[in-house]
């Protein structure tokens, strides 16, 4: 289904995270072993497959995704990939459903409007256990949209231990919440 969903977006030029970064957060899934997972924007579901799939079989995703056509599809190929007991799909404005979301979450993927990065984890920053990984994608591309996020893990008086990813054509952040900030 991902290879399937890679030859057509990359066709049509849809914007997913794709192959190179698809491997880095499975590493990363594999390596943190993350129970509650959240992903805000989520397209056609092609990471919110690749999350699922390489979390442990008890594990949950819940995906935000702004575009109610899209939040169907979503849960549509969700489903097709045999993953649909392990995600939620919330359709809606990230910046509203956050703070409604219940419980803790350990990974987080940040794949929506660029400009509000740091607004998502803001909101998210409340929720997120110790330890908790988030992965914020697109820091090359769209390097001057998201520099407010950037400063905010990467100089947040060590609450974060963050570095970035590059990937040549493009960039991802990834930012572990310390168990307790250094000083
Ligand atoms: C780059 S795409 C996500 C790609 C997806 N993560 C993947 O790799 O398969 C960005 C998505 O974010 C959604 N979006 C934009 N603003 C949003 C918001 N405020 N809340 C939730 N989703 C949003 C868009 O509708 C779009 O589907």
């Amino acid at each position: 289904m991902l290879r399937l969903m890679e030859r057509a977006t990359t066709l049509w030029a849809i914007p997913i995270i794709g192959r190179a970064k698809g491997r880095l957060i499975a590493r990363l899934i594999d390596k943190h072993r993350p129970a509650n997972a959240l992903e805000i924007g989520s397209l056609l579901g092609y990471s919110a497959i690749l999350i699922a799939g390489s979390m442990p079989p008890k594990g949950r995703l819940t995906c935000i995704e702004a575009n109610p056509f899209l939040a169907s599809l979503v849960e549509a190929n969700v489903e097709t990939a045999g993953l649909a007991k392990r995600v939620r799909v919330v359709p809606g404005d990230a910046l509203r459903a956050i703070p409604l979301l219940p419980g803790r979450f350990d990974f987080a993927l940040i794949d929506a409007e660029k400009e509000d990065y740091l607004e998502y984890l803001r909101q998210l920053e409340p929720k997120l256990r110790p330890g908790a990984v988030v992965v914020a994608d697109n820091t090359g591309i769209a390097r001057k949209r998201v520099g407010p996020y950037l400063e905010h893990v990467r100089d947040s008086g060590g609450r974060y231990a963050s570095r970035e990813y590059d990937f040549g054509d493009d960039a991802m952040e990834v930012s572990v919440l310390r168990e307790s900030p250094r000083r």
